[in-house]
């Protein structure tokens, strides 16, 4: 897809279709449509400029562009980026329903309305229309041949802003791509993504991307210690990874940040196996990998001033002779033994080696992601993922980066009182504990891995695979924590 920033009139652009935004109040509303009943030398009826309104007409056939769109903004006052998102994947996506190839979408003036810069209204223009449009097609034989949208137009009537508009769409253009990246992977299938080629796919893209991915097999995982690595992966035919990503060593002074992602390319539930129904969604189970790996993308991308780590342990969490046992006990990186009272509860057993690892690389700040728990999804469901932590300020950062992105975090307390439900008597921690609280009592086994550093862990089971269509965010792979990632990561100070 190419997006430029454009200075024109709309009525001369070359477009299939140029698309309007308008707000319901009464003035705005009455000095924006004057302006395009003028140049187009039309009469506007039928249209208000409520939120989620669309109307589409068309001019006489010989002209360019022959078709206007008109979407509602709804009332000024209530306005927030969001919208902004929204109404030009509502312009996108109706571009590509009709079959049509080029759109161009007038600029709108909300700089004073949002107290925004036209740099970051152009970013989330192209943030809702790139993402918007996406489709998992790649095994679709005949989708390759249907038209899709390849040109987007941001036009701007005064020239100064072209310049602005044009860097903040090279900053949407690359969280887009990055976020699509990540809903690649977690749509990929269980027999195209396995550790290995998770692993691969990290590597050819720290080529292109010019940031650093080293991997670890079995054998060096094994030496290195890590028994929930090795342990959820002995049961699959296909051996672990455990991949190391860097980026920025030079903005070492400004902080190091280490992210973790939980890289479990198919979760079968192990000897405590997964019910049949719904097992498929399994492949998802590499969220958090992959918006780590995302976050990568679009960090050396847009050449933010931070060293960053990524730490990735990847398995394929599989039923055999020779799987893990609900009584199995694990010795894990840090020396501390969890007991496998449920193999299903496989994801914690490896963010344990990952989380005590981290420490190696003096973190100012620790963050993992993670397809965790169940229970998460059942108490915040596809719109806000779960949050807890040790560091109050890095949580409250979090959340101004989720509001900002929309990729909104729920903070989940990590009481003591919770701790004895993961009690064992055999071993330092049991890896479930019981029923209820299910997404916490996993925070805190995690948090017995932790080294001395700020954490915080982002449960993303609801929000890293949609079961319904967001506006741009189809249904499947969402890309969940990129932009929340690199949003974070601006703002972040250590
Ligand atoms: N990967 C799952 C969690 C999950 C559930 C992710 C639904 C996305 C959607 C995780 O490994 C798991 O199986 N968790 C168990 C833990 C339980 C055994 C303590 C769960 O949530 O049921
Ligand atoms: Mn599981
Ligand atoms: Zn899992």
């Amino acid at each position: 897809m190419k997006v430029t920033a454009d200075y024109a009139v709309p009525s001369s652009v070359k477009n299939d279709i140029v698309a309007f935004f308008i707000f319901q109040d009464k003035k705005l509303f009455e000095a924006e449509v004057s302006k395009i009943e003028k140049e187009f030398k039309l009469n506007i009826k039928d249209f208000l400029g409520k939120e989620n309104e669309m109307l589409l007409f068309y001019t006489t056939e010989k002209k360019i562009p022959s078709r206007l769109l008109l979407i509602g903004l709804g009332e000024s006052q209530k306005f927030t980026m969001e919208k902004l998102r929204r109404a030009s994947a509502t312009a996108a996506k109706k571009t590509q329903s009709l079959k049509l190839s080029s759109l161009a979408v007038n600029c709108p003036d909300v700089e004073n309305i949002l107290s925004l810069s036209p740099k970051e209204i152009a970013t989330a223009l192209v943030e809702g229309a790139l993402l918007s449009v996406y489709k998992y097609d790649k095994y679709i034989s005949k989708e390759k041949n249907s038209r899709k949208l390849e040109r987007i137009s941001i036009i701007s009537h005064s020239k100064n802003l072209v310049n602005q508009i044009q860097k903040g769409i090279q900053i949407g253009v690359t969280l887009a791509e990055a976020t699509k990246h990540a809903r690649d992977l977690t749509n990929a299938p269980g027999n195209e993504i396995y550790p290995e080629t998770l692993a691969k796919d990290s590597q050819r893209l720290a080529r292109t991307f010019k940031f650093s991915a080293s991997v670890f097999d079995k054998r060096k995982i094994q030496s290195m210690k890590m028994g929930g690595v090795i342990g959820v992966s002995k049961g699959s035919v296909r051996e672990p990874r455990l991949i190391i990503l860097e980026y920025g060593k030079q903005y070492k002074k400004y902080g190091t940040a280490v992210l973790v992602g939980k890289g479990v390319t198919f979760d079968t539930g192990g000897i405590s196996i997964k019910p049949a129904a719904g097992m498929a969604e399994m492949k998802m189970d590499m969220g958090g990998a992959a918006a780590v790996i995302g976050t990568f993308q679009a960090v050396a991308g847009l050449k933010l001033p931070r060293h960053v780590v990524g730490i990735i342990p990847s398995v394929e969490n599989m039923v055999s002779g020779s799987a893990i046992k609900p009584g199995d006990i694990i010795r894990h990186y840090n020396g501390k033994t969890s007991e496998v009272d449920n193999t299903d509860a496989e994801g914690r057993l490896i963010l344990a080696d990952a989380l005590s690892y981290a420490e190696k690389f003096h973190p100012d700040v620790v963050i993992d992601l993670a397809t965790l728990t169940g229970a998460c999804v059942v108490a915040l469901g596809q719109h806000a993922s779960g949050m807890m932590g040790n560091d109050q300020s890095t949580m409250e950062s979090l959340k101004t980066a989720g509001e900002k992105t929309y990729e909104r975090v729920w903070q989940l307390p990590l009481f003591d009182e919770y701790e004895k439900q993961i009690k064992s008597d055999i071993a330092d921690v049991k890896n479930v504990g019981g029923r209820w609280a299910g997404a916490i009592t996993a925070g805190l086994f995690l948090k017995k891995f932790i080294g001395n550093y700020k954490w915080v862990h982002l449960d993303i089971a609801g929000t890293a695979m949609l079961e319904e269509n967001l506006d741009y965010i189809p249904r499947g792979g969402s890309g969940v924590g990129v932009r929340l990632l690199v949003e974070f990561l601006k703002i972040w100070k250590k």
